[in-house]
């Protein structure tokens, strides 16, 4: 790993190891089941030709690229504390030709971002894990131009009755994981940070025309409930897992094949928010 400076070892630990590494070798599955946040995303960003965006932990860059897009002469930098996702992010870019995005490897909760340097900062997911919500969004804030927009996409409390709780649930049962193992559990928590719109508004303390918007998503798991099964299992890959049981996740999973891949109901905030002029 790259060292950079962190207030946040344990994420930076986890998003520099295997969790982070999944992610840089699965890229295209976690983008396909994060796709269906997208249109809320760009449509809260606003982005228009000339601005200069910043993306948090921007992962693979998949948003980095459409906000590049977007911004057409302007330009778009994601920000991120993961290195293998980061040369993933450089490598994707690359071959896509694309010439107004790049990438810092940083701690967004700490980094010296030019000052005002940016007319919107957006993230898909990638604001949850910091350890001090209200410091990091001020950072972003002096990153932001007066005016400048902010709009990010986070969980939503994941209640007994969602489809993916449902089917998680079934799947630890199945797998005989009455707990999480502690890794999984603190990124769960970590995830999960944000769900409530009251902690929201608290972290983003100098922010005005704040709005938290319920987002109903779909999240694609592959394309059909083997392909989903043997997905959700390459996450933990030391893990011996019988012919039985598999064939039982895959029941699990199966209510939910469509033509369009594995979907589960799930949901999202939109947050956007401006920085006072
Ligand atoms: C759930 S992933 C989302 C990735 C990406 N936005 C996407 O939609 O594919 C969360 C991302 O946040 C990054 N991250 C976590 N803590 C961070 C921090 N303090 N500063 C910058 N990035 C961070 C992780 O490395 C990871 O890439």
């Amino acid at each position: 790993m790259t060292e950079t400076e962190t207030v946040n070892s344990r994420q930076a630990q986890a998003w520099n190891g295997p969790m982070g590494r999944h992610w840089a070798a699965h890229q295209d599955r976690y983008d396909a089941m994060l796709a269906d946040v997208n249109d809320a995303l760009f449509e809260g960003a606003a982005i228009a030709p000339g601005d200069r965006v910043l993306d948090v932990g921007c992962g693979a860059g998949a948003t980095t690229r459409i906000a590049a897009r977007l911004a057409a002469h302007g330009h778009a930098v994601g920000v991120d504390i993961s290195a293998p996702l980061l040369d993933r992010a450089r490598a994707s870019t690359a071959a896509k030709g694309i010439t107004n995005a790049a990438y810092e490897h940083a701690d967004a909760q700490l980094h010296l971002f030019p000052r005002a340097g940016y007319d919107v900062v957006i993230s898909r997911g990638g604001v949850m894990f910091f350890a001090d919500h209200t410091a990091a969004f001020r950072n972003l804030a002096r990153a932001l131009r007066p005016g400048g927009r902010l709009a990010f996409i986070c969980p939503q409390p994941p209640g007994p009755d969602t489809e993916e709780a449902q089917v998680f649930s079934l799947f630890r049962k199945l797998l005989g994981e009455d707990e999480p193992t502690p890794d999984l559990a603190a990124a769960q928590v970590a995830m999960m940070s944000l769900s409530d719109p009251e902690r929201i508004r608290a972290a983003l303390q100098g922010y005005d025309d704040i709005n938290v918007t319920p987002v109903p998503v779909e999240t694609m798991w592959g394309q059909d409930a083997a392909d989903a099964v043997g997905f959700l299992l390459s996450r933990t890959p030391d893990r011996t897992v019988s012919a039985a049981t598999r064939a039982a996740l895959e029941d699990t999973m199966r209510p939910y094949e469509t033509d369009r891949g594995v979907r589960l109901n799930a949901g999202v905030w939109l947050v956007t928010g401006t920085r006072p002029l």
